[in-house]
């Protein structure tokens, strides 16, 4: 029998939109929550405060501690006749991924939340416990804390031969940090000699620090922490970049989508300004005595998100004195929280707790897979009603829901709406942090880019374990008051 043939039209080439995420701040405003809300008549008053935070920002940028905002762009241009530090970057961890069956990253606070983050969003959930071929890259630890047992434990796990380390250190002078590099220094000295320095990379700063004159006296592979890049604004340079790459990340779409969440943000209006309208938001609610700031992605893959943006968002706004020295205290206390599972333990407070709060989800349009709950147990009616419908529908309808119940109980909410999560959005929402976090401090006036309050605690670290130049602040510790028997039960 002859074959009918179907003619095939070829289908008009379409430009693919890239997937863009949007901020949400319709469960902010009065129209939504009645009189806790806020109205444009505030931004209305507030326009010549945000236009000028735009602004301050926008004159600082590329300069002194906001060099960050240039990170997605120069991280992937050639350097005279050098290549780009990507194209260094993605050199070093294929060498990395052929020879290491164990990638460590040492380094706490800034140096080690966004490489955390990063991994948990971009990676798979279990990484780690798939078999090699399935997950292409080095088994991934970041080692953030000193507890003892931890560091011990995982000599456990890997197998020195196999590991790479990376150090990462801005200042090359964090005792916690430098603690675990003398550490595990000394062990690869001596399993493998001269070779030690075939399982180490270092990052950090290309003069300051005691790390940078160890590299270099024993030939340790290093990167640089550019001059500008604040810990917690470091995720776009080697910092964030190497770990990703090492795992197979696409590092130039991280850069890509943090560039083009960069140019979103280029002008002082909250209408097309994403960081901006955030920025200006959690502003005002700060102004109605919401101090607390919860970050809720309803999606495992973004839990860590959450810890990456706590960091960013109290290290930064967290201070005692305006940029012309008046004393104050400001700030949002940042509490993470994880959809669905934190409307178990902590929505009850959110809805009904303290009016103190502002909420942020962040929510997943597309996860990268799926699962069907199956028609099972039809003559239930309590579970039945699930039937068909999919894990993804479930996490996403309770999020509608909390929203819901959040709103109608007048409590600020917003969302943050993430089309996938891939490098490329990812990216923006990365910049989208950092750039909300640099506008609401010139909003709040203050210094953004210090940590006096870090610093008091490393310096009374190096007084107590005896540190030459610190007898002042050992003197200091040793004149506070002294803990009273009395208080101690
Ligand atoms: O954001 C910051 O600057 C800090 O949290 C630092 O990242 C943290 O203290 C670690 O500092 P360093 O990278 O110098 O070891």
């Amino acid at each position: 029998m002859a074959q009918i043939k179907k003619k095939v039209t070829k289908p008009a080439k379409v430009e693919t939109q890239l997937p863009q995420i949007t901020f949400d701040y319709n469960n902010m405003m009065a129209s939504h929550i009645g009189e806790e809300g806020l109205r444009l008549a505030d931004f209305e008053t507030s326009k010549d405060d945000y236009k000028s935070a735009f602004n301050y920002v926008k004159m600082h940028r590329g300069t002194e501690w906001l060099r960050w905002t240039e990170l997605p762009y120069n991280q992937l241009e050639k350097r005279g006749e050098e290549q780009s530090i990507v194209s260094e970057i993605l050199e070093t961890a294929k060498q990395i991924r052929k020879d290491a069956e164990y990638f460590v990253v040492l380094g706490i606070g800034g140096s080690a939340l966004g490489p955390m983050a990063v991994f948990q969003a971009l990676c798979n959930l279990r990484h780690n416990d798939l078999k090699r071929a399935k997950r292409g890259a080095p088994k991934f630890y970041v080692e953030d804390n000193v507890d003892p047992e931890r560091m011990n434990s995982l000599f456990g796990v890997i197998d020195l031969k196999k590991t790479v380390f990376n150090v990462i250190t801005k200042s090359g002078s964090t005792s916690e940090t430098m603690s675990q590099f003398l550490i595990i220094w000394d062990i690869l000295k001596a399993e493998f000699g001269d070779e030690a320095k075939n399982h180490i990379v270092a990052t950090t700063d290309a003069e300051k620090g005691n790390l940078i004159k160890i590299a270099k006296k024993e030939g340790i592979k290093t990167f640089v922490v550019p001059d500008g890049v604040g810990g917690r604004f470091s995720e776009l340079c080697p910092v964030g970049l190497l770990p990703a790459a090492v795992l197979n990340i696409d590092i130039k779409k991280l850069l890509k989508g943090a560039a083009a969440m960069d140019k979103r943000c280029k002008d002082a209006d909250i209408k097309t300004n994403p960081a901006l309208a955030a920025a200006l938001t959690s502003y005002l609610a700060m102004k109605r005595g919401k101090n607390v700031s919860v970050m809720m992605p309803y999606a495992d893959s973004l839990k860590l998100i959450a810890d990456w943006y706590c960091q960013l968002w109290g290290e930064s706004l967290g201070k005692n004195v305006t940029l012309d020295g008046t004393a104050v205290n400001v700030g949002q206390t940042p509490v993470k929280a994880l959809g669905v599972t934190d409307q178990h333990s902590q929505i009850q407070l959110y809805t009904e707790g303290p009016f103190d709060k502002i909420i942020t989800f962040i929510s997943v349009e597309n996860f990268r897979s799926d699962i069907v709950i199956p028609k099972s147990a039809q003559e239930y009616p309590n579970v039945a009603f699930l039937a068909e419908h999919t894990m993804g529908e479930l996490i996403k309808t309770e999020l509608l829901a909390t929203e819901y119940a959040l709103m109608k109980n007048k409590r600020m909410n917003a969302t943050i709406k993430l089309p996938e999560v891939s490098a490329y959005t990812i990216g923006q929402l990365l910049e989208f942090f950092m750039l909300e976090t640099a506008y609401a401090g010139a909003l709040l006036n203050i210094d953004t880019f210090n940590q006096p309050g870090v610093e008091e605690g490393k310096n009374a670290t190096y007084a107590l374990f005896g540190r030459t130049g610190y007898e002042e602040k050992a003197f200091e510790i040793n004149s506070a008051p002294k803990k009273l028997g009395a208080f101690i039960v």
